[in-house]
């Protein structure tokens, strides 16, 4: 027995090093954790449980069988994060450079599975040359085999996907199919084809950071929603996701205590400027209302008109979708409706409610945009917002005009509570362009037609720049004072809590992609 009990510890202190120490040292001189370090660091102490750990490859292809490595590959289990079950993949680069083939896929399948049955987030810490080349087509169908999970999970667990180190060619669509993507700066990148491959076709010079680092992709493409500073920071801001988000479709996310108190909050009502032109940060409106320190920002790099992300209120978990008059006076367009949308539909997924603060001036006017399908993608978010069940609420702090102010969560698509503050200016345009459309003829006659613009300018603000046209036909519930909205949405998501609101019964709806 003592034999048999040695060659396993003998397999098993194998297995632990992967590729083997001198591999080991060269992920850490990239400034790369290895798979083993980076489980450690995202799973309670003691908690991961290994599945897999002596699978090996059963290829023979180009000398292969003189090369095993237990694992494979990769190092699959389960563990906790907080005391809340996840299961994990980490691909370690130390074996055949994290390349995925048939074995390495069937073990990462079999941890997205048991997360299914088992109603738990699946995290993937990936780092990988792509497919197996000496593999060859096996690699191919293991990817898809992870593809197909991937979408039959979406929206009954969460998934979410750490970019460690290169994830290239077919690879990146697994990722980009998960809920979440954080990227780690300078060691990771992710692209459908390399600077070669873009050099021979477009003729274009570009480094890999450049065409898809983190930067590139937390602020270009938006395709992922972090970047992290590196590998330790990437691990402690998917735990602090994790926090925010239930363990699946059934459940709700964790409540933290709350104690009620002076729930006021006088600074809100000195926020906004006099001028309605003037910007304004809506993260002070945000941070004012929401219990403290407890904003978690999604795609804070991309599209910075809008910014959404994972607070809590009265311990409650919700998520916020904002205009930011900062940053292109809070203006919809393609990107900011693509980054709204998807969030909303993540939060509606996993019983996350929405709370709204509009304050946009509209749709962004101009080809770029027409040409690149605004129509579209504006339509995304009104859609997402349409099909939302959670309990949804909006505070209008100024502007909402034409058709954003029905797409930014209005009470006629569903929204459930629909505060306004009364510098909120409900119409279907601003003053000025109104009056010079509907005066047009009037204006032109005038002995001063600037003035007589400007009179019809304040005729048209006095009826429609304000929140009671709007609130006389209930479109919104309560015109209430900034400082009170804290204690508003309070009791507004409290009123809401066992909310029960079923969509018409079909296959799935046909969002406009
Ligand atoms: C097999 C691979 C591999 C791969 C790397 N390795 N990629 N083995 N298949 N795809 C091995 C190397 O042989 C080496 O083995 C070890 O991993 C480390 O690789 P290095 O090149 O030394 O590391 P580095 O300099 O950091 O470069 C990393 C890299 C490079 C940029 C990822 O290895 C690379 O370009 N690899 C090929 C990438 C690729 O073309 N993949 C296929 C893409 S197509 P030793 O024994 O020396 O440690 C694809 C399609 C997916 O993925 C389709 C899905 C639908």
């Amino acid at each position: 027995m003592e034999d048999k009990r040695k060659r396993l510890e003998a397999m098993q202190a194998e297995a632990l090093l992967g590729g083997g120490e001198k591999r080991i040292e060269a992920q850490h001189k990239k400034g790369k954790l290895t798979a083993r370090e980076r489980i450690h660091l995202l799973l309670d102490e003691g908690s991961f449980e290994e599945i897999g750990q002596l699978v090996t490859h059963r290829s023979t292809n180009f000398g292969l069988d003189k090369q095993k490595f237990y694992g494979d590959g990769v190092v699959t289990g389960y563990g906790t994060v907080n005391g809340r079950m996840v299961y994990v993949f980490a691909q370690d680069f130390t074996v055949f450079g994290g390349s995925l083939a048939e074995a390495h896929a069937t073990k990462i399948c079999r941890i997205m599975d048991l997360a299914m049955q088992n109603g738990a987030p699946v995290i993937g810490l990936n780092d990988s040359g792509g497919a197996r080349i000496q593999e060859g087509v096996v690699s191919l169908g293991g990817y898809a085999d992870i593809f197909y999970r991937n979408t039959l999970a979406s929206g009954v667990i969460p998934q979410i996907s750490a970019i460690m180190g290169p994830c290239a060619g077919g690879a990146v669509y697994s990722p980009a199919i998960t809920d979440f993507i954080f990227m780690v700066e300078n060691t990771s990148y992710m692209f459908v084809t390399g600077p070669n491959v873009v050099k021979t076709v477009t003729h274009e010079e570009v480094s890999s950071e450049e065409l898809g680092g983190a930067s590139a992709h937390s602020v270009k493409s938006g395709v992922t929603h972090f970047s992290s500073v590196n590998g330790v920071a990437c691990i402690q801001e998917i735990k602090q996701l994790l926090s925010y988000i239930p363990q699946n479709c059934e459940e709700e996310a964790p409540r933290l205590a709350y104690e009620k108190g002076n729930e006021t909050r006088p600074k809100l009502a000195s926020i906004i400027p006099d001028n309605p032109n003037q910007p304004y940060d809506i993260r002070e409106v945000i941070e004012e209302v929401i219990d403290a320190d407890s904003f978690f920002e999604v795609h804070k790099n991309f599209a910075e008109n809008i910014v959404v992300g994972f607070a809590r209120l009265a311990g409650r978990s919700i998520g916020i979708v904002a205009n930011q008059p900062a940053y292109l006076a809070g203006v919809l367009d393609i990107k900011s409706s693509q980054k709204a949308a998807r969030f909303v539909r993540f939060c509606d997924c996993f019983n996350v409610p929405l709370l709204v603060f509009e304050d946009v001036p509209g749709f962004l006017p101009g080809t770029d945009q027409e040409w690149n399908a605004i129509i579209t993608n504006g339509a995304k978010l009104l859609y997402a917002f349409c099909e939302a069940t959670v309990p949804r609420v909006t505070v209008i702090t100024r502007k909402a005009y034409g058709g954003a102010y029905d797409v930014m969560n209005s009470k006629h698509i569903g929204a459930d509570m629909n505060y306004a503050w009364p510098s909120a200016e409900i119409a279907v345009m601003g003053a000025k362009g109104a009056a010079e459309i509907i005066f047009k003829k009037e204006i032109e006659e005038a002995t001063d037609p600037a003035a007589k613009w400007a009179e019809k300018e304040k005729e048209y603000a006095d009826l429609f720049a304000n929140p009671y046209s709007a609130a006389e036909r209930g479109y919104v519930d309560e015109v209430i004072r900034p400082e009170d909205t804290r204690e508003k949405l309070i009791k507004a998501f409290k009123m809401l809590e066992n909310k029960v609101a079923n969509l018409p019964k079909k296959k799935h709806g046909n969002i406009p992609l």
